[in-house]
């Protein structure tokens, strides 16, 4: 006898339809399971057969043949173990036809439970575009799943449990997704930071408008502090964006269990010894790494110099395209990384070149070389660079507070919020997004400025790559301004952030 269950598999991020098809027929009892399934498939046959067992039913004594269609696609993961397992039970007869618009996910376990799998969550969105009404899924992935509207989401605790829910016995309630009061109560705050008031400026600046932004300053003087308070100031994340990065976490199986949807904007900040692989992802068919868990949020990198080379190539065309693609011998996969990268680095292997007290003691040029180590790769790629200073004593033993994040984070939102309205429909959210073609398009100046960006090009002979940064984050300044036109006073701030050029390589 022929039967046929829905199900769904994983490629990365993306997710297909598959039917579990099965054939029972005479013939010498035998249980194969075909369709380009991995090891961790096939073992499925093991896992159904004991979970059969151990839920007090019969497992066949017949010729079984399961093909997972379409079978011209690697199957991965134990995803298939609960359709296999209830394909074989109705080819059998042992519970009724199941229908076409039920779909099943989940991984058992010899004794019968259904067990927690990655990537429930673009499973269940697939499902859902294909007809499917209602889709079970582990327990432990239902409130995940409940995200997605359109879809009955059953949890699935035990094979005897769905079995007894088949048959009409005993009921199990779709799981339901509420919004949890946010509660984005953090640890730290803008206001332990002292002074610097420009480097918290900045900033502001590179979080409404996602802006790479780049600290350097001597050892002590803050810079971690500041970046680490970052995610306190960050706007809030549209649904859209919430999906995408949960789909991330749901794939990587990092998604927290009492976290369904992820509405804060990740802060990753990988240390220095990262591999490639961690770093840009990896495996036989490749996980998302570091730079894709950043995806939405920062890419933190602390000590910026300290990253080898090889690491940072890596990262230099991501950052700018916002994919990453990770080939090996198996399959080509694709994931998102639209981040906003931090980095910070003392301005020389000592720490204390261009420090105000403090005699540098590092040999001649080597200030330079330091910069250089990273200037290719990465520093294209940043539009705000800032110099933070060592505060001194006096600031530092003031009792007054600084400006509370949520303060700044009121103001990153509002300009955030007009970007989001100027730039619909064209596929980006932020001005640090936009193409060559886009900044000219949105980026309209008083004459004034237009004039001012003029003298300053010249003045410091800047690059194409440098005119559309300041412009980009002069556009920013003015949406925090609440300007639709960029002034002379946007220009000069936005020069400012311009340090490197200025300094190192004004030329
Ligand atoms: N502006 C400030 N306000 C309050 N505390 C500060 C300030 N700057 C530095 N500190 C104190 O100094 C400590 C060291 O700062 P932090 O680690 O951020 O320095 P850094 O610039 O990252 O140095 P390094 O280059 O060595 O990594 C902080 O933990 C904090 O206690
Ligand atoms: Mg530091
Ligand atoms: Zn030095």
């Amino acid at each position: 006898m022929f039967t046929s269950i829905r199900s769904m598999g994983l490629f990365g991020m993306q997710s297909y339809m598959v039917n579990v098809e099965i054939d029972v027929s005479g013939g010498l009892p035998h249980f194969d399971i075909v369709g380009l399934p991995n090891t961790s498939v096939s073992e499925a046959k093991e896992r159904v057969r004991s979970a059969i067992k151990n839920s007090g039913l019969t497992f066949p004594v017949s010729r079984i043949t399961v093909n997972l269609a379409p079978a011209d696609t690697k199957k991965e993961g134990p995803v298939y173990d609960l359709p296999i397992l209830l394909s074989v039970l109705a080819a059998s007869r042992q519970i009724k036809p199941i229908p076409e618009t039920s779909a099943f996910i989940g991984e058992l376990s010899l004794s019968g439970e259904v067990r927690r799998i990655n990537g429930a969550l673009p499973m269940v969105i697939e499902a859902m575009h294909n007809g499917v009404a209602d889709v079970f899924v582990p327990k432990e992935n239902a409130y995940e799943c409940s995200v997605v509207s359109g879809i009955n989401v059953y949890p699935v605790e035990t094979v005897s449990e769905i079995i007894s829910f088949l048959d009409g016995t005993a009921e199990i309630t779709p799981a339901t997704y509420t919004p949890k009061e946010e509660n984005f109560e953090s640890l730290v705050d803008f206001a332990d930071v002292k002074g610097q008031f420009e480097a918290k400026r900045a900033l502001e600046i590179a979080a409404a408008g996602g802006h790479n932004i780049l600290l350097i300053g001597p050892p002590g003087s803050g810079k971690s502090m500041l970046a680490k308070r970052i995610p306190t100031i960050l706007p809030d994340m549209t649904f859209e964006e919430s999906l995408e990065t949960t789909k991330i976490y749901s794939v990587s199986g990092k998604l927290p269990a009492d976290t369904p949807l992820i509405t804060r904007r990740p802060f990753r900040s990988p240390h220095h010894t990262v591999s490639p692989v961690g770093l840009s992802g990896g495996g036989v068919i490749p996980k998302p790494g570091e730079i894709s868990l950043a995806h939405n949020g920062v890419l933190f990198l602390d000590e910026l110099p300290e990253f080898s080379r090889t690491t940072m190539e890596i990262m230099r065309q991501p950052i700018e395209d916002g994919v990453i693609s990770i080939s090996r011998a198996q399959a080509t996969v694709t994931y998102p990384c639209s981040v906003m990268l931090v980095c910070a680095m003392n301005p020389c292997p000592c720490g204390y070149y261009g420090h105000p007290t403090r005699e540098c003691s590092c040999p001649g040029g080597a200030a330079e070389r330091y910069l250089n180590k990273v200037s290719g790769p990465l520093l294209d790629r940043v539009d705000i660079h800032i110099e933070v200073p060592p505060v001194d004593f006096g600031k530092l033993s003031d009792s007054e507070k600084g400006e509370k994040s949520s303060d700044i984070k009121e103001r990153v939102n509002k300009a955030r919020k007009i970007q989001q309205k100027r730039l619909a429909g064209s596929g980006i959210t932020c001005n640090a997004h936009m193409t060559a073609r886009q900044t000219r398009e949105f980026c309209r100046m008083t004459d004034e400025a237009m004039q001012m960006l003029k003298d300053v090009f010249e003045m410091l002979s800047l690059s194409a790559r440098a005119y559309d940064k300041i412009l980009r984050v002069a556009r920013t300044i003015a949406d925090l301004d609440n300007s639709e036109i960029i002034t002379d006073e946007h220009i000069a701030e936005a020069v400012q952030y311009r340090s490197l050029d200025r300094k190192f390589w004004g030329k």
